[in-house]
């Protein structure tokens, strides 16, 4: 990343709230000294300093900041400098009504809390404009600030009449006419055509749910308004200095905005993980290690570019029911796993435990003593040692042969879809279970979404793709055609982008061709219900399935497993069928995990993309792997016990300089190895 100094390379930081502590000056020396000894680099700021900023309307205060940015410099540390939007003063929530969020219920909410402002409100981007650009007038051409942190987690939706407006205009722009709108939201049902944009009100708790495609429509709508936000922000802070660039911190699935839709207008991805590493059982590591290995994956592909772990705790959350500390070393091995996925940083919610309100029994790195001999604070520093140590593969990338689909509007139609199975779609579950094979053979994998190109992969993977979005089919078709390898499944090509059902044969836009296949009815099964593929090859294994089941015809496929028990039995469930110079593998219903892993398997046999560097991974032992000029492997083990795991060349660890092909790994310990 361009933008980090070079002195540097990998960033290890904190969000940082001085203005919490402006009354203390020792508190604030100390932090000097701590950052130094904990080989902290850098520090985001002043996100939610809005009131110390702007104390009275129209009267400002940088002073007290750039104080602090510049002794932070002097002391190595720079700054990524946050537009403080997040959360807005008392004396504007007070005075201007429209800033504050209309709920789902109608009610306008009270002053307070944060990142609950209106996206729409007019006197709200006025505000923000008027701070942004004199923060950037005052700070953004200080050697020290070298990345804007646009506000804090955008979420949430407003029900304001301004946003209902704005949501009647983006209908119109969308549709041009009501005749046209009419017929994509199949308005004729239940005598729900509108004769006036103005009869049309978003997803409100008591308005009217039902129409699929109106519910599809408001969400994108969020997403598209608090982008557009966003864009304000963006273009406030460039006017002043296009020089440096822009992220905000994601929340990696987070379900309420289209993350893909932000790729354009941001520099950098950033993200902020909080994995609950300590469950209840002791398995919880393994299985979490999972779920955020593809939410590094996730965030990384969206613009398929290194990113930043712009959060994550050193110790323990406090949102939680339960907060286990993080067991020693875990701390260690979840920061580098992010790295391992494509991070160029380490950093930390947050510096310094406030004293009062909700986040004081939060973890941050400094704990309430101010000491630097706590078992957190201790961590802290071997990680900032060790990332200096490893800095050299900063910039490199991880590269993928393999994608699977994830796709948010897709998720929101198919959770909404009221059809067979309503108490539990799992629609991310299932790419998870895909996701898994690759995660466990140490092959990497992108997640993509109906808007990315495909043609690098050799492997695409569909899962559940119950809605086409305009041209996704057309790109499926593609890859297929010039060789690729396609994977879908049940509850693929159902509705177009607007909800509406394909007439014709289903998967639809032509995608029963590729698959060969016709769908005739889909099954549903209850929780302690479930049915068995059997393998049409010699050994005719059986597999369980559970869920759904499809009943399908063959158009051209050839079979490769069918049901083997119901009145379905006999009738195809795994399917594969040449398409062009590829295939199209179609899986007729939810398959157990041991199925997948077989599957996977022969697949990337065939492909010739399983020969990865390590064979026979103990499980809960995960590898990730960065290209830059080397190659750079990250061992990672996620279990309690130690492991020998073999390379098939002769690696480097490059930070004890061990040269071989055996490797031990003790109990939660990560290990960064180079190949040639
Ligand atoms: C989020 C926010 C932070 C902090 C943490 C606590 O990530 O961005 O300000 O509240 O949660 O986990
Ligand atoms: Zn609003």
């Amino acid at each position: 990343m361009k933008f980090i100094p070079e002195t540097i390379r990998l960033l290890h930081g904190a969000d940082y709230n001085p203005d919490q502590w402006l009354d203390y000056p020792e508190v604030l020396a100390r932090d000097l000294e701590l950052m130094k000894e904990s080989k902290v680099n850098c520090v985001s700021m002043p996100m939610f300093a809005w009131a110390k900023l702007e104390p009275e309307e129209g009267v400002y205060d940088f002073d007290w900041l750039e104080e602090i940015i510049n002794k932070l410099y002097d002391n190595g540390v720079y700054t990524i400098l946050a537009t403080p939007t997040a959360a807005k003063p008392n004396w504007m929530s007070n005075k201007y009504e429209e800033i504050r969020r209309v709920n789902r219920y109608g009610q306008r909410e009270l002053p307070g809390r944060r990142h609950n402002h209106c996206y729409t409100s007019p006197v709200y981007r006025e505000k923000s404009r008027a701070i942004n650009t004199l923060l950037a007038e005052r700070l953004a051409s200080h050697p020290g600030v070298i990345l804007w942190h646009l506000s804090n987690e955008y979420n949430g939706e407003c029900f304001c009449d301004l946003c209902i407006n704005a949501f009647r205009g983006w209908l119109k722009d969308k549709y041009g006419t009501l005749d046209k709108l009419n017929h994509e939201y199949w308005s004729a049902f239940w005598s729900h055509t509108y004769t006036d944009w103005d009869q049309i009100h978003p997803p409100f708790a008591h308005a009217d749910s039902d129409v699929h495609a109106l519910n599809l429509d408001w969400k994108r709508f969020v997403t598209y308004q608090t982008i557009d936000f966003m864009k304000s922000e963006i273009d406030a802070v460039r006017t002043v200095n296009p020089d440096i660039p822009v992220t905000t911190n994601l929340m990696g699935f987070y379900e309420g905005l289209n993350y893909f839709k932000f790729a354009e207008d941001l520099d950098v991805v950033s993200w902020d993980s909080y994995p609950i590493w300590h469950s209840d059982d002791d398995q919880s590591p393994q299985r979490i290690a999972l779920h955020t290995a593809m939410a590094h994956d996730l965030m990384r592909s969206i613009k398929r570019e290194p990113f930043l772990l712009m959060e994550s705790t050193p110790s323990m959350t406090n949102w939680q029911a339960v907060s286990r500390l993080k067991r020693p070393d875990m701390h260690m091995l979840s920061s580098l796993q992010a790295v391992a996925h494509g991070a160029d940083s380490v950093q930390y919610f947050q510096w310094r435990k406030s004293r009062g309100s909700s986040e004081k029994f939060h973890g941050a790195v400094v704990d309430h003593s101010g000491r630097n001999d706590d078992r957190v604070f201790l961590e802290v520093k071997v990680l900032g040692n060790r990332l200096e140590t490893i800095s050299e593969l900063q910039g490199s990338q991880v590269e993928s042969k393999v994608a699977i689909v994830f796709d948010w509007e897709n998720r929101w139609a198919i959770k909404d879809s009221r059809g067979p199975r309503n108490s539990g779609i799992h629609y991310e579950d299932t790419v998870e279970e895909h996701y898994r094979f690759f995660r466990e053979k140490g092959i990497n994998v992108d997640i993509v979404d109906s808007e990315s190109t495909l043609d690098r992969y050799s492997l695409v993977i569909a899962p559940m793709l119950y809605m086409l979005r305009d041209g996704f089919a057309d790109k499926l078709k593609t890859f297929a055609r010039n060789g690729g390898r396609l994977v879908g499944t049940y509850m693929t090509g159902l509705v177009n982008e607007n909800d509406l059902v394909y007439l014709g044969d289903l998967p639809g836009e032509g995608l029963n061709e590729v698959f060969g296949i016709r769908r005739e009815e889909i099954d549903a099964l209850y929780d302690h219900q479930s049915n068995q593929m059997k393998m049409t090859d010699e050994k005719g294994v059986h597999y369980k399935l559970t869920e759904l089941c499809e009943l399908i015809h063959l158009e051209g496929a050839e079979v490769k497993a069918v049901y083997a028990e119901d009145f379905y039995a006999g009738m195809p469930v795994l399917t594969r069928h040449q398409y062009g110079q590829g295939e199209a593998y179609y899986l007729a219903a939810r398959a157990s995990i041991d199925f997948l892993r077989r599957f996977y398997g022969e697949l990337v046999t065939e492909l010739g993309i399983d020969q990865t560097m390590f064979t026979d991974l103990p499980t809960g032992v995960f590898v990730s792997e960065r290209t830059g000029d080397k190659r750079y492997y990250f061992l990672q083990n996620f279990t309690t016990e130690s492991h020998e795991v073999a390379s098939t060349d002769i690696l480097l660890d490059l930070e004890s300089g061990e040269e071989g092909t055996t490797w031990t790994l003790k109990p939660y310990q990560c290990r960064v190895l180079v190949g040639k």
